[in-house]
Order: C-alpha cells, then structure tokens, then sequence
C-alpha cells in the first residue's frame, strides 16, 4: 500500500481522525465495503494518527434484541476494526441515534466500552465522558440519552462544569452525534440536529469556555461552519449510504474521513476519499476566521 504523508502539527501539537457514520457491523453489507476501504485509507497513512474521534453510529444498530446488537457490536470491532492497535491509538466513540436507542443499547455500549472513563454526569456515566491529552481536552457529550428525551437532546451542566476546570487546556474539542446547526439544510429537530433551545444552550457553554471545534456526524456530510468563534465540523462520511434509496433523499456527498491537526496555529483539516485522494481542506482559527478549498 503506497504510504501517505499525514499532516502534521507545526511545532507541538496533535494529530487526529475524524470518522463517524458507517452503521456497520453487518458481515457482506454495502455500509462494509466502503468503511473498510477508508480503514485501508487511514492503514497508509505515515505517521500513523494519534487518536481517532467516532461520533457515532458505528453500527446499524435500531433493534430490540440484545444478542443481535451484541454482534453488530462484535464484529464491527473484532473483524471490521481488528487493523487498529485501539491501545495504541485509542478511539474516542460517542452515543448515537443507531448506538444508543434505548435503556438495553445504552447498557450495551457500556458493555462494549468498558475502558471508556466513568467521569460523565451520574445518570450518563459510561455514555459521556472527558480525556485529557496533554494541553488537549476532549469531551464526549450524548445528544441521544434516554433520561432526556432521546435523539435531540443534550445536557449542559456537566459540560460547564468539565470545560470550567479544564480552563488550562489550550485545544479543546467536544464531540457528539447530532449537529446543532442545521447541516444541507436538515434543520428538522430532533429528526436531524439538537432541538433548537437544548442547542442554543450547549453553543453559549461552548463558546463561553473558547472550545476549538464540535465534532459532530448524523448528516452524511463534510460540512464546516462557524458560529461565535467556535466550529462545527461534521463528518458522517465513514460508510453509510443516503440518497434516493438510501436514509437521505438530497443529493449526496462523498464518502470520507477528516484528517485533523491542532496546533499554535488553530485547526487544520482535510479530507481523504475512498481512494486515499484529498478533496477538501480546512483552516481554522478563532479570531482568523474559517477557510475551506475544495480540491476535487
Ligand atoms: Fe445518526
């Protein structure tokens, strides 16, 4: 496989990926194929990523039968994601409307990620959690609980609370499922983004404590966009088809995964295709403001 050159920080810094949305987990699916063909993407990469952000739906998920969402679970990380040394380069999953549906699916990610922190709020401890790398913090908030409401719905006084005594941190992402703004026009709530006033809330917490970015998916999109000096980055291009026949009725994106550096210099992205080619690129910096080039 002919290697390719990550992108690195200049100076110190951190290097990422970025990929959600591939509800797989289902031996000889369409969803498969393409996941894997962006695995094979990220295998080239040289130097290897130091962490990999998955705001959910990894698998297909949405069933009533544990044993069934158990193999879904199994497979995705035991044949689909068996390549990734995850003690090496750990993977920072979120909940999701296709992960976490229900009281059982969210004991089942419990289940299936006993090594994630149990640092969330009480009722969420195991579905959201903070990491701390170095001058990097990362949260994973829940836009799906249960105790909530579901899908749409978000929490914000923990997330105060974390980003409140993790002011040090020079880079902070938060990560979750559901974009608060709406994406290609899917505004609908809580169909396709955080209903409207739970959304406004987590963006004021977000933008009082100076986050970097929201990495979001749900949409299957590259998308970027920036509101009060913070950024929403969503990424729901890791296997998942849309389109006529598929979730999504709109024209379509292109399957990908966002490469992602943080440094003194902000934000730096891009993505890689299927076949490993670079279509878009992304600066970011608040204050500097937002460019995106679309390449191919
Ligand atoms: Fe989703």
């Amino acid at each position: 496989m002919m290697p390719i050159p990550s992108l690195t920080p200049r100076g110190p810094g951190h290097r990422f990926i970025a990929y959600g949305d591939c509800c797989s987990g289902t031996p000889g699916g369409p969803h498969e194929k393409i996941f894997a063909s962006l695995n094979a993407v990220i295998q080239r990469l040289d130097p290897r990523p130091e962490f990999i952000l998955f705001p959910g739906d990894h698998i297909f998920g949405s069933i009533p039968d544990a044993d069934t969402l158990r193999a879904q679970w199994r497979y995705f990380f035991d044949h689909e994601m068996a390549w990734l040394d995850r003690g090496a380069v750990p993977i920072y999953s979120t909940t999701s409307n296709h992960n976490t549906y229900s009281p059982m699916s969210e004991a089942m990610f419990r289940e299936i990620f006993p090594d994630i922190p149990r640092n969330g709020p009480p009722d969420q401890l195991g579905l959201s959690y903070w990491v701390r790398r170095g001058d990097l913090l990362v949260v994973a908030a829940n836009t799906s609980f249960t105790g909530l409401g579901g899908n749409g719905h978000v929490e914000t006084a923990w997330l105060d609370r974390v980003l409140a005594d993790h002011a040090d941190a020079k880079h902070k992402l938060v990560t979750a499922h559901y974009p608060v703004w709406p994406v290609n026009g899917y505004g609908e709530s809580p169909l396709w983004r955080i209903v409207p006033d739970e959304g406004r809330a987590f963006w004021v917490v977000l933008v009082r404590h100076r986050v970097t970015a929201y990495v979001c998916s749900h949409v299957i999109a590259f998308d970027a966009q920036a509101h009060d000096g913070v950024l929403q980055l969503t990424t729901g291009g890791a296997g998942t088809i849309y389109g006529p026949g598929g979730f999504m009725d709109g024209p379509g994106e292109y399957h990908h995964l966002v490469e992602g550096v943080l440094d003194a210099d902000g934000l730096r992205c891009r993505t890689l295709d299927t076949t490993g080619a670079v279509r878009e690129e992304l600066h970011w910096r608040a204050g500097a403001g937002l460019s995106l080039r679309r390449l191919s």
